[in-house]
């Protein structure tokens, strides 16, 4: 899969460089490329942002940079647009597999009060939020959303590890342990020390109910 990011703070992914994400870079499971909006900018001071008109709080991304950057990145629209957005539709698991069906995504970052409206409707697929909050900017949100779908592209990570895992199956994950069998007097429960594996299915099973029964009862409706 290939992933096109535009920000005008590209220094802010090195995060996409470590661990599974960085190693699916190497190996050419993903192709991550961060694009620096501000060099699309036909402004001889390469400025992105202006008052907003109507007046109010802050400044507004422009259209120009942007549009001429989506355009150049993505000329024959061979990708889904995506814009991070606290207006846009929740990231949840479902959405997470569909994008990653798409051979080419492409993440564009607000900042500021946001981007000029006319972006979204001539450019943008889609406008997706990571929760009800509000950031500074979409760089975390464009992280989380390449960090979420990288891990269901083919080479990424082992496919078992996506099987049992929290929402594949609307409960939460089951408590997991490592060594060593007691850790400040707190004991691995004999269970996962017996070999027995249906009496080991049937308690993280039990285990994932009771989770997702105390943090997230609406997942069970
Ligand atoms: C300060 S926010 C702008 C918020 C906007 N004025 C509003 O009230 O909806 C700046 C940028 O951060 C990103 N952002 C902030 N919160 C987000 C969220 N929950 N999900 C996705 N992107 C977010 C968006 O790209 C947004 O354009």
């Amino acid at each position: 899969m290939k992933i096109d990011i535009l920000t005008l703070f590209p220094e802010t992914f090195s995060y996409l460089n470590e661990s599974i994400i960085g190693r699916a870079q190497k190996s050419g499971a993903l192709e991550i490329n961060v694009h620096d909006i501000r060099n699309y900018s036909t402004d001889k001071h390469k400025k992105c942002d202006d008052y907003p008109f109507g007046g109010g709080a802050g400044m507004v991304m422009m259209p120009q940079p942007v549009y001429d950057a989506i355009n150049a990145i993505d000329p024959r629209h061979e990708s889904i647009r995506i814009f991070t957005s606290p207006k846009g539709k929740t990231l949840s698991q479902g959405l997470v597999c569909e994008l990653a069906k798409s051979k080419n995504l492409l993440i564009l970052c607000g900042h500021y009060e946001g981007i000029d409206e006319r972006i979204i409707e001539l450019c943008i697929d889609l406008e997706v939020s990571i929760g009800d909050y509000v950031l500074t900017g979409g760089e975390l949100p464009a992280m989380v959303i390449t960090d979420a779908v990288s891990r269901y592209v083919s080479g990424v990570i082992n496919e078992n590890s996506l099987q049992e895992e929290s929402f594949s199956s609307n409960l939460l994950e089951y408590p997991q342990y490592t060594r060593p069998q007691d850790f400040k007097g707190v004991k691995v429960p004999d269970v996962l020390l017996s070999g027995n594996h249906a009496e080991i299915e049937k308690w993280r099973k039990q285990k994932s109910l009771e989770i997702t029964k105390k943090n997230r009862p609406d997942l069970l409706k």
